[in-house]
C-alpha cells in the first residue's frame, strides 16, 4: 500500500512575492505609504469611488505581467516531487501557480479576475484577464449588468476560502510561513489550527510577531534563501 506523503502547508505573503519585484504593505516605502489602503483597498472605498479602485488595480495587474516567479516560488512548487503541498497566500499575483504550484488559495482574491460587483462569486461574471487584456475600463459593466470590480478581497469583506484554508493548516505535518507581517485577519489567525507539536518554520528577514506560542524555527532570511535552507533541514 503506498505511504501518504507529509502535508506541508505554506502561509505566504507579500514578502514571498518581493525578489519577483511587487512591493510588500507595511515595510518603509510600501503600497500602504503610497495609497491610502482604505480608499484603494475597502468595501467603502470601493463604494465611493469605483474609478479610483478599478484603476489601482489595472496599475497592479499591469507590473504583474512584467514580473516572473522567483527562486523561492520554484523551490516551493518543487516540493510537489516528493510532498503533499498546499499554498495558502494571501498574494493576489499568480506566481505561485507560474512557478508550478498546483493548490494554491488565495485568501485576498485573485488580481487576473474580474467579476460581478453584486455577486462577487458568480462564476457566470468572472473574467480572467491576460498579458494583451490587462485594463479594465472604469465603469465597464459585467455579464449581470453590475459594475465590473476586481476580484479582491476588500478590508470589511468576508474572506470565504478561510474555511478551506484552516481545514489544511489543521492536517498540516509541517507549516511555512514566509514573507507576512501576520498583521491582518482572519489570515493571521490560521496559525491557531496547527496541531500540537506540529514544527512551524518562519521564513522573513525581520522579526515577526506570532499570534500564539508555537514550535517555531524562525529562519531570518528573504524568501529564496530561506527556502533554501528550509530544504537543507527538512530534505528534498
Ligand atoms: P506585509 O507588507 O504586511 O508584510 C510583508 C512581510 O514580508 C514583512 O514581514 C517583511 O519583513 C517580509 N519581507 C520583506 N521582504 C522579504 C523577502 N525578500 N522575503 C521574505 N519576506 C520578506 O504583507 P502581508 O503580510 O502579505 O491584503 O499583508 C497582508 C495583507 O495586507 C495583504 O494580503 C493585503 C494587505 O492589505 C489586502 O489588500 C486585502
Amino acid at each position: 500500500m503506498a505511504v501518504a506523503n507529509k502535508k506541508i502547508v505554506f502561509l505566504t505573503g507579500a514578502g514571498m512575492s518581493a525578489e519577483s519585484g511587487i512591493s510588500t504593505f507595511r515595510d518603509a516605502g510600501g503600497l500602504w505609504e503610497q495609497y491610502p489602503v482604505m480608499q484603494v483597498a475597502s468595501h467603502t472605498g470601493w463604494l465611493q469611488d469605483p474609478e479610483l479602485v478599478t484603476r489601482f488595480y489595472n496599475e497592479r495587474r499591469k507590473q504583474l505581467f512584467d514580473t516572473k516567479p522567483c527562486d523561492g516560488h520554484k523551490l516551493v512548487a518543487g516540493l510537489e516531487q516528493n510532498y503533499d503541498v498546499v499554498v495558502i497566500t494571501q498574494n493576489v499575483d499568480d506566481l505561485h501557480e507560474r512557478a508550478g504550484s498546483t493548490n494554491v488559495i488565495h485568501l485576498h482574491g485573485e488580481l487576473r479576475k474580474v467579476c460581478s460587483s453584486r455577486d462577487v462569486e458568480n462564476p457566470a461574471c468572472w473574467q480572467v484577464l491576460d498579458r494583451n487584456n490587462w485594463e479594465v475600463e472604469p465603469g465597464t459593466k459585467a455579464a449581470d449588468g453590475s459594475l465590473l470590480r476586481p476580484y479582491i478581497v476588500f478590508f470589511e469583506e468576508a474572506v470565504p476560502m478561510i474555511v478551506p484554508a484552516a481545514q489544511q493548516v489543521g492536517e498540516a505535518d509541517v507549516l511555512v510561513i514566509i514573507g507576512t507581517s501576520l498583521n491582518v485577519y482572519p489570515a493571521a489567525g490560521l496559525v491557531n489550527y496547527v496541531r500540537e507539536g506540529v514544527p512551524v518554520y518562519l521564513i522573513d528577514p525581520k522579526e515577526v510577531s506570532v499570534p500564539i506560542d508555537l514550535n517555531i524555527t524562525h529562519i531570518q532570511a528573504g524568501a529564496t534563501e530561506g527556502m533554501e535552507r528550509l530544504i537543507n533541514i527538512i530534505g528534498i
